[in-house]
């Protein structure tokens, strides 16, 4: 009788989110941005939602929710309903550099459902104007020669531009004093006000500051240059060879959203990221496209799965202190 009663129950549970996954999107998505407003996420997160709530037919809202170099943005979406209209967007950092640093108090692969992956953003080295140095090589040495260590602004333990930090002092053997903001947007205001030496960046958020001439750029870390900035050179043809990383970056949802839902998502990012006037916004950001082979959410959870395999022992060996 138990037995019955229970089947019963799941029944109707489950033809009430079937029910539910048909009518989606009845009401406004939000997509939590787990960084500062006008940063690299949050450009992303605005071309790709006003894009995306075409397909939908719903509005699509940001609400950005910083801290814990996004940890806390993420958390707040791991902890509503699994229903789709509560979105995270993350990258690298938020979504495996995090899990080997913070005690999250959720875990980013049970605890989410990959939606899909996003366009990646070469990172570029850049600094304050007042750096006297023209090239990358110049950079390194008056990088070494400081009596203290240079400055280097980053979102925070875990964040993109942190990680990135992390790699740079690894290949240079040069010791950074990282400065930690809500993300890489008031990070960049204060590089431009010269409150900061260097940033490695996502290209993307500092690309029209390089353009207006309010800080000065070396290299980009990846194999070939940026189209729509490509008198900057590679970190290959200026010294550094072989510093490569791109952000990936993606979205999810809370664990248990259904399949349906998950896959409407999907399908307006996919839209989103075909649609030619999208693709060049994101182009013109020096962003880079991912593969239609990449597109799926099984593809973006492989991925996750691979990256935090890849990253998590190298973060765990530098010892990352977090207040
Ligand atoms: C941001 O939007 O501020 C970034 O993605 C920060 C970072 O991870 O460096």
């Amino acid at each position: 009788m138990r037995i019955a009663i229970l089947a019963a129950f799941m029944a109707l549970l489950t033809i009430g989110g079937t029910a539910c996954a048909d009518n989606f999107p009845s009401h406004p998505i939000t997509i939590v941005v787990p960084f500062s407003a006008g940063g690299p996420t949050d450009s992303m997160a605005r071309i790709l939602g006003e894009r995306m709530q075409r397909s939908l037919g719903q509005t699509i809202t940001i609400e950005n929710v910083t801290g814990a170099a996004g940890s806390l943005g993420v958390g707040r979406v791991v902890r509503s309903p699994p229903d789709g209209y509560t979105v995270s967007i993350g990258h690298l950092g938020t979504h495996v550099a995090n899990g080997a640093i913070y005690k999250l108090g959720y875990d980013l692969v049970t605890d989410l459902e990959p939606v899909v992956l996003l366009p990646s953003n070469p990172m570029i080295i850049v600094s304050k104007n007042a750096v006297p140095a023209k090239s990358l090589k110049e950079l390194l040495t008056w990088l070494k020669a400081k009596p203290s260590p240079p400055t280097a602004g980053t979102a925070g333990a875990g964040s993109g531009s942190h990680i990135a930090g992390l790699y740079f002092e690894n290949a240079t053997g040069i010791k950074l004093q990282y400065v930690p903001y809500r993300g890489t947007a008031p990070a960049l205001n204060d590089l431009v006000a010269g409150q900061i030496d260097i940033i490695i960046d996502q290209t993307s958020n500092s690309i029209s500051q390089v353009r207006a001439g309010t800080i000065r750029a070396y290299a980009v870390t990846d194999d070939k240059r940026v189209e729509s900035a490509s008198d900057i050179p590679t970190t290959d043809e200026a010294g550094l060879s072989g510093f490569h990383m791109t952000l990936w970056s993606g979205l999810w949802v809370p664990k248990g959203t259904p399949k349906e839902v998950v896959a409407k998502l999907n399908g307006a990012a996919v839209e989103a990221m075909n649609d030619p006037a999208v693709r060049k916004k994101f182009e013109d950001l020096g962003l880079q496209m991912p593969a239609p082979d990449e597109l799926s959410p099984d593809a973006l959870g492989a991925w996750q799965k691979a990256e935090i395999a890849k990253w998590w022992p190298m973060i765990k060996a530098a010892d990352v202190k977090v207040d």
